[in-house]
């Protein structure tokens, strides 16, 4: 369904994406894998719209989404949940769910809360006072509403305690589970194999490994270069 060819990207002028290629088909959670800094949330922004690539394509159902607005992009089916979870912290959970654009209705705040129970049990809090698991809970429930057909979750789990990551692993899996097509950015490559089919490991902006979680749990190689195990 997506298909990224060669794409570079920079800001201003460094360059921070050389010749990035990866594709996602339809229903697969992809893992995009990587140490601080390596060039996992340009890329995210990159295919969101967020950033403009230089050169190179985004193709997403073999429509080009280069120089597209973000908007246009969400309209498409593409939804970036960026890493710091922006929530409006003076709304309720509620609000924030049900305050998104809406694209068609797949997703419903019934269905949110089904995925994500704890928070039907806050639905009347403030977002700004949630915990950390909580906010990501919501940061991926609103994507939700809508009704993306694939999902750029940008470590989903970072800073989160170890109870609550796999809280949130479950629940990413139940997510594929019906059929949504996930990109998933992550530093801690064993947390990430539990969930993802496949998987590019990205470092200094190069895509530099692309397999299978079975290859890339054998490759001691890539594991021990770029992930400190
Ligand atoms: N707004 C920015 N301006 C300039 N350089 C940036 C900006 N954001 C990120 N970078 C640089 O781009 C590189 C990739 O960053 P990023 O994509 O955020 O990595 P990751 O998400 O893998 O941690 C890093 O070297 C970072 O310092
Ligand atoms: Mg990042």
């Amino acid at each position: 369904m997506l298909e990224v060819k060669k794409m570079n990207t920079f800001y201003g002028k460094s360059h921070i994406l050389f010749d990035v290629s990866l594709f996602i088909k339809e229903g697969e959670v992809v893992g995009l894998l990587g140490r601080n800094g390596a060039g996992k949330t340009t890329t995210m922004k990159s295919i969101a719209g967020l950033l403009t690539p230089k050169s190179g394509e985004i193709l997403f159902h073999d429509e080009s989404l280069i120089g597209k607005k973000p908007y246009e992009i969400v309209r498409r089916g593409i939804c970036y949940v960026p890493d710091e979870r922006r929530i409006f912290g003076d709304l309720t959970v509620e609000d924030n769910l049900e305050i998104v654009y809406k694209r068609n209705n797949e997703w419903t705040k019934d269905r949110v809360y089904n995925l994500f129970p704890q928070l039907k049990e806050i639905s009347q809090r403030k977002a700004g006072l949630l915990s950390g698991g909580e906010r990501a809970m919501l940061a991926i429930g609103r994507a939700l509403m809508s009704s993306p057909k694939l999902l750029l979750l940008d470590e989903p789990t970072e800073g989160l305690a170890p109870i609550i990551v796999k809280m949130l692993e479950e629940q990413i899996l139940e997510l594929k589970k019906t059929g949504i097509s996930i990109l998933l950015s992550e530093q801690n490559i064993i947390s990430s194999l539990k969930i993802i089919d496949r998987a590019y490991v990205i470092d200094n902006g190069k895509i530099c490994f692309e397999g299978t979680v079975s290859e890339l749990a054998q490759n001691e190689g890539v594991k021990r270069d770029h992930f400190l195990i």
